[in-house]
């Protein structure tokens, strides 16, 4: 028996606590950085549509199977599994989230890095007279660089280490509540600011009049992709977290307002780029580094312009950390419950572990550029395996277990607070989870590996 069998978990403390960690983990890099070059690529409106059609019908009952196995199990990813279906080979789902997290902060660390870079390159007021060449340049030469920008990542690494080391209630409860709010209110003002630029229509025409015609099998595996990564599916975050949600709150709640935020506010940092990038005529497609260049280009142009680029920059900070924390945890908790190691020194192993492979990832943009393995750089590498394979085929696994192994009567228990909540919508959420989400998840994934050509 596990010294967690007779010390209390730490748990989150309030109905917004919980929301304001389950949204911080969902709202990161996914929305700010990701998802608007993405969509910008694959199709705007076309893109948006076939991606909330993935929320809705996978995002939701994937949401809701991985907050179901944690709170009912009380125990991390790989020990939810192994104390739910002992002695089978379910938990194998776990330790591949773990595997995931690994991956998923080594690349986010980096970005998230870069985050940081330019809030420092805001207050000195770094991209005042510069055209987007020049911008170019500077994204290239820093990313490109060794120390600089290992030097970020490591710092936003002592950040997250320093709130997930501090527990659930004083530390990722505690500072996703001031900062999540914090979060929202920077990216109304972005909006607004960008909404009220000449020519902001033509922005928003592009995000939500459909495209169908830019809508390939990449950019669907993509829409799949994105989906699960922006929610944190797939890898157990969301199980790690159900385990600390008490017995009495209603998780259908939690899930429908976690989603939404999420979506909302991905649409929101739309709304706050691509108006800016009509009435500044920039190419909108201009990929990955859409926030980096393109950014402090129209915020350089445009009045009050120091101003939005220092708070746009302290946002995606904010929106990583919040996020960063989450994944971190996933490994802290199966450190501390599963190989018994203290909270402090889990934290310091796990990140340090991370960090490492981190190291690889700022470096593919630099002295390891060379470096290929299956034809892409390290980063590359970390992002598509977590992305694309293992949260996808990890959330195939999450619902087949909730719909196949945990069955009906379980989950009904967990998702009804013992029965004292009404859940006419559970017949639904089993049908999803049983047939819906594993067909889906496996067309879109086996088709988007070109295993399968319709
Ligand atoms: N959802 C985060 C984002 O959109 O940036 C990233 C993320 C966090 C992915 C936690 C996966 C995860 F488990």
């Amino acid at each position: 028996m596990s010294n967690s069998d007779f010390t209390p978990r730490d748990t989150f403390g309030s109905k917004f606590g919980i929301i304001a960690a389950a949204a911080g983990s969902a709202v990161g890099l996914g929305n700010i950085w990701k998802f608007p070059y993405v969509a910008g690529q694959n199709g705007g409106g076309a893109f948006l549509i076939v991606y909330l059609l993935f929320i809705i019908a996978i995002g939701l009952p994937v949401m809701m199977s991985e907050f179901s196995i944690g709170r009912r199990a009380q125990r991390n990813a790989i020990g939810s599994f192994k104390k739910l279906a002992p002695g089978s080979p379910w938990y194998l789902v776990g330790v591949m989230g773990v595997a995931a997290a690994f991956l998923i902060l080594s690349f986010y660390s980096a970005v998230a890095g870069w985050t940081l870079e330019y809030i420092s390159k805001s207050v000195t007021n770094a991209f005042a007279g510069k055209n987007e060449s020049e911008l170019n340049l500077m994204f290239g030469n820093f990313i490109s660089g060794t120390w600089r920008p290992l030097f970020w990542q490591l710092l936003f690494m002592i950040f997250t280490v320093w709130i997930v080391m501090a527990g659930i209630k004083k530390g990722i409860e505690k500072y996703t509540k001031v900062l999540m709010p914090l979060l929202v209110v920077i990216i109304i003002i972005l909006c607004i600011r960008s909404l009220t630029l000449p020519g902001a229509g033509e922005g928003l025409a592009f995000l939500f009049r459909p495209d169908f015609s830019k809508l390939t099998t990449d950019a669907v595996l993509g829409a799949l992709g994105q989906a699960f990564f922006s929610l944190s599916l797939g890898m157990g975050t969301l199980i790690t977290y159900g385990s600390y949600i008490g017995k009495q709150y209603n998780l259908s709640g939690t899930v429908i307002q976690v989603s939404a935020t999420d979506t909302i506010i991905a649409i929101m940092a739309g709304i706050a780029i691509f108006p800016a990038v009509f009435a500044f005529g920039i190419d909108p497609a201009e990929g990955p580094g859409l926030v980096f260049i393109t950014l402090p280009n129209i915020f350089q142009q445009m009045p009050g312009g120091y101003f939005f680029a220092l708070v746009f920059f302290v946002l995606l900070a904010v929106a990583a950390l919040t996020s960063s924390i989450s994944v971190l945890e996933v490994v802290v908790a199966y450190f501390v419950e599963e190989l018994h190691i203290s909270r402090k020194r889990a934290t310091m192993i796990a990140a340090l572990m991370i960090s490492v492979l981190g190291v690889f990832c700022t470096l593919s943009f630099g002295v390891m550029s060379e470096v290929t393995i299956f034809g892409l750089g390290f980063f590359n590498l970390m992002d598509f395996t977590a992305s694309n394979l293992l949260l996808p085929l990890g959330g195939l696994f999450i619902v087949l277990f909730v719909g196949w192994v945990l069955g009906a009567e379980r989950s009904r228990n967990e998702i009804s607070n013992q029965g004292t909540l009404r859940v006419g919508y559970f017949p639904v959420f089993m049908f999803l989870v049983k047939f819906i989400a594993p067909f889906a998840i496996t067309l879109v994934f086996i088709y988007g590996l070109g295993l399968l050509r319709l």
